[in-house]
């Protein structure tokens, strides 16, 4: 029995499992499909562009290389019209975003990482921290500041894929570490109601996978990163760093312990680098990426800033959610509906069949699946995180047409059936 609304293609296995697009049409050609009408022909439709991939994440509409013709190639980021370009970056993002005035905005290096790594190596470590973790890079951060800073006053309040941690449970006296939308699971925070306005703990939040695409109430943030290769879809490179004023009291007035490298250093002789939030980069930027940024900063305007950005997302959320509705065989990963993610759209699949497969079996059938779909050009890189339960993960950010995410899902349905056949 083939799930209720998929659809297989009934030509012979080596159409369906042939080596690249090319040969799959040149067998297909061979071998009409026998039932054309059936549930199992294989979709017409392809979406538009195939980049689902969760980071780097697809280009805006229309992008083209010629987007980055005018880039400052060759010149400074200490030039005039380098650091504008930086500060320009730095501008837009703050309005589309709403920060608030008294907070900073800077360019840091090492992508979301950097930026995080820096936050938490340069902020820890003055009171206890509550370290939230519900899938592999919340979880990365807790090993950071457990193994590598060696923190002596942590609690871990962690969760399996699908679930979130006892929000109730942080406490405002403390420090709290978290990922907004743990883009592993596809589970997010649903707002930040759990976290206390009047806090004598500093919040540090990677939001690089929820920012320009989820509404952060900032007045609950203490530090936020991202990079500029998800939801805006930018060329990765560099990492983008949040500061409250409570969190630049806290670097001016805590000094860690330990050594701190050049490239998270953001005080010096106990006073902000105020330079770093005007476009004054620790080190040498890219400044093709920088290009690239503003490209998808200009985008993001184009579509109605924040709301509109978020509204394009949640389309996409909306429309993956109607077809998980409808199907036999596809669930969402993460169990409660708030907590869904609008951009890192995990699925499991709850088919008995499946189920019932051993550990490798199950891995494999994702895996297969996507491979199926990158070799038909219709989905790229939707295989589940390798640590993650095996599933699907559809990159659902504002980049990304709702429209391709429609016609990606009936390829979804063939694709599985296809596999399930093949079993
Ligand atoms: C939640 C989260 N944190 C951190 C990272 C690592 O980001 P980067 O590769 O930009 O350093 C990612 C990348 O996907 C992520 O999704």
């Amino acid at each position: 029995m083939v799930a209720r609304r998929s659809s297989v293609d009934r030509r012979p296995r080596l159409a369906i499992f042939a080596a690249s697009r090319a040969e799959a049409h040149q067998v297909a050609d061979h071998y009409p499909p026998m039932h054309a009408e059936s549930d199992m022909t294989k979709p017409n439709a392809r979406p538009t562009r195939a980049e689902f991939s969760s980071g780097p994440c697809a280009k805006r509409p229309g992008w083209s290389l010629e987007a980055l013709s005018g880039a400052a190639l060759g010149r400074s980021h200490r030039s005039g019209i380098g650091k504008s370009r930086l500060g320009e970056v730095i501008a837009r993002s703050r309005a589309i975003l709403g920060l608030p005035a008294d907070y900073r905005l800077g360019i840091v290096p090492g992508s979301d990482t950097g930026a995080f790594e820096m936050a938490m190596w340069s902020l820890l470590g003055a009171r206890g921290v509550d370290l939230l973790a519900w899938e592999s890079f919340g979880a990365a951060w807790v090993t950071d500041a457990v193994k590598q800073l060696k923190l002596p006053d942590v609690r871990k309040l962690d969760a399996d894929y699908g679930h979130l941690p006892d929000l109730s449970a942080v406490d405002p006296a403390r420090d709290v570490v978290f990922t907004w939308n743990g883009t592993t699971s596809g589970v997010r925070v649903a707002n930040g109601d759990w976290i206390a306005t009047d806090r004598e703990g500093l919040t540090l939040c990677d939001a690089t996978s929820a920012v320009f695409a989820m509404d952060i109430p900032w007045d609950r943030i203490d530090v936020a990163t991202w990079s500029w290769q998800k939801v805006l879809g930018g060329e990765a490179a560099h990492g983008m760093l949040v500061l409250s004023p409570r969190a630049v009291a806290r670097l001016e007035s805590h000094q860690p312990p330990w050594p701190m490298p050049k490239v998270f250093r953001l005080t010096k002789g106990g006073k902000l680098v105020d330079g770093i939030f005007a476009g004054e980069t620790i080190n040498t930027p890219s400044l093709l990426a920088t290009e690239d940024a503003l490209d998808g900063l200009r985008w993001a305007e184009s579509v109605g800033g924040l709301p509109g950005l978020i509204a394009r997302s949640e389309a996409n959320l909306r429309t993956i959610a109607e077809w998980v509705a409808e199907s036999d065989w596809a669930g969402f990963l993460a169990e409660v509906p708030a907590t869904r993610s609008s951009t890192s759209i995990c699925l499991k699949i709850v088919d008995p069949w499946f189920l019932a497969l051993d550990d490798g079996a199950r891995k494999s059938v994702p895996k297969r699946l996507a491979k199926l779909l990158e070799d038909e050009g219709v989905a790229f890189d939707i295989n589940g995180y390798r640590d993650a339960p095996p599933g699907l993960r559809i990159w659902g950010g504002a980049t990304v047409e709702t429209a391709d995410v429609a016609a990606l899902l009936p390829w979804l349905d063939w694709a599985y059936a296809a596999i399930k056949a093949d079993a």
